[in-house]
């Protein structure tokens, strides 16, 4: 029964289309006025003007909810995140205020490697109940899919602890967030393994990818691309097998240096090529031209004080652009969808329109999800978000506050 819902009276704002919006497309929203939309057991059966009385008593099977004065807009997807992990790194983030840069403490043994220590200590249900802490606030803030990737623990049974918390939380019961698991064995080099790089990415290849494909835990692969950590020869040789073995490609890109990630993601098909802080122009043609989605980070470029993606100039190359939060305890610990959205239209030069769209439709798209999720159209899931005004134009406005008062999964309704 919770699960058929009739919204009536709503603003409608979305994107259309089953797959990323490119270009100009990603400014084109469909705005209906005093338009309601049918869910019926999770699935959207019917989105349009307000259709009067309900004579034949068809919906008193439906809770009914009236929006008026409400924008009524897609759940939205945050496609990159770190969100299951152990301890915290706050001593680290003051170091980086006294000037030390993010590649210096992880180059000295810090940074992702302290988190990974960490993580290793944790079990499942501590790691388990941390994350699902994080999944609650990012349901406030109107997110109703997350992607999520492994990445802190680099050896064998703490890469798979991280997966299979994501696969516990994502087969809950009334969830509030749907979950995409991304594999990210290739986040650092683990201290084992420590000038053997090679061997790393052989023992990745060799036992990690077959263990976490026929245990189902992880939809994509992703490598961190980046002078110091994998270089683009060894990320294209692990997302090379990562493809014959059926996953999906995503890669941390051209973030502190120009490497030719944004080009390596387009000779390999990739879903999506992320941060693209230093992608060079041949890299933002090449994505454009092999519809590979820019997840742009502007919540990272903010904390670790580095130039913003050049999201306006992507996008007026025919780029699919997605927006996502980049939460994790060490670059960026933050999961403020307001404050992303805020820093594309400020920094990124984004318009209000190509915001909602990157972090609904896009977002889904770069999880390879937009055929169900990502816009309010039929035989989509009855994802959505109510904001607390009918303007859409509040989002930015909102600095870092948030302006969701509902959040509805699969017709479900969360009150914020
Ligand atoms: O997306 N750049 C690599 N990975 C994360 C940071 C991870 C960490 O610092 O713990 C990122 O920024
Ligand atoms: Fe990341």
């Amino acid at each position: 029964m919770s699960e058929n819902l009739i919204i009536f009276n709503a603003r409608i704002v979305t994107p259309i289309g089953f797959s990323a919006r490119k270009g100009e497309e990603m400014s084109q929203l469909q705005v209906i006025e005093n338009g309601t939309v049918e869910v019926t057991k999770g699935i959207i059966t019917y989105v349009g003007e307000n259709r009067g009385e309900d004579r034949d008593g068809y919906y008193q099977h439906y809770w009914h909810y009236n929006a008026r004065g409400h924008c009524l807009l897609p759940g939205f997807v945050d496609s990159h995140t770190h969100f299951v992990f152990g301890g915290e790194r706050s001593e680290e983030f003051s170091w980086r205020l006294n000037g030390e840069s993010y590649m210096s403490i992880m180059e000295r043994g810090g940074g992702i490697a302290s988190t990974v220590k960490a993580t290793r200590q944790m079990n499942f249900l501590k790691l388990r109940s941390a994350a699902e802490g994080f999944l609650k606030r990012m349901s406030t803030m109107g997110v109703t899919t997350v992607e999520g990737k492994s990445g802190y623990g680099l050896d064998r049974e703490t890469e798979l602890l991280q997966l299979k918390v994501m696969r516990s939380l994502n087969n809950t019961e009334h969830k509030r967030v749907d979950i995409v698991s991304t594999f990210l064995g290739a986040h650092a080099l683990p201290e084992e393994y420590a000038g053997r790089s090679d061997e790393y990415i052989d023992f990745l290849i060799r036992e990690m990818l077959p263990l976490v494909r026929d245990g189902e835990l992880a939809e994509c692969c992703d490598v961190f691309c980046e002078q110091g950590v994998f270089s683009i020869e060894q990320s294209r040789r692990l997302l090379q097998a990562a493809k014959e073995h059926g996953f999906l490609l995503k890669l941390h890109a051209d973030e502190i240096v120009s490497l030719g990630g944004a080009e390596l993601a387009a000779e390999l098909g990739a879903l999506s090529a992320d941060h693209l802080l230093h992608a060079s122009d041949a890299g933002i043609r090449a994505m454009a031209d092999a519809g590979v989605v820019a997840t742009l980070l502007p919540l990272t470029a903010f904390a670790l004080k580095e130039p913003y993606a050049r999201g306006r100039e992507m996008i007026d190359s025919g780029c699919a652009v997605a927006l996502a939060t980049d939460l994790n305890p060490g670059s960026c610990f933050s999961g403020s969808i307001p404050l992303t959205i805020a820093l594309a239209c400020i920094y990124m030069k984004m318009s209000i329109e190509e915001t909602i769209t990157a972090l609904t439709l896009n977002g889904a798209a770069a999880l390879q999800r937009a055929d169900r999720i990502g816009s309010i159209e039929v035989g989509k899931q009855g994802d959505f978000i109510v904001l607390n005004s009918n303007n859409y134009h509040i989002l930015p406005y909102y600095i870092g506050m948030n302006c969701v008062i509902m959040t509805i999964k699969g017709g479900m309704l969360y009150p914020v």
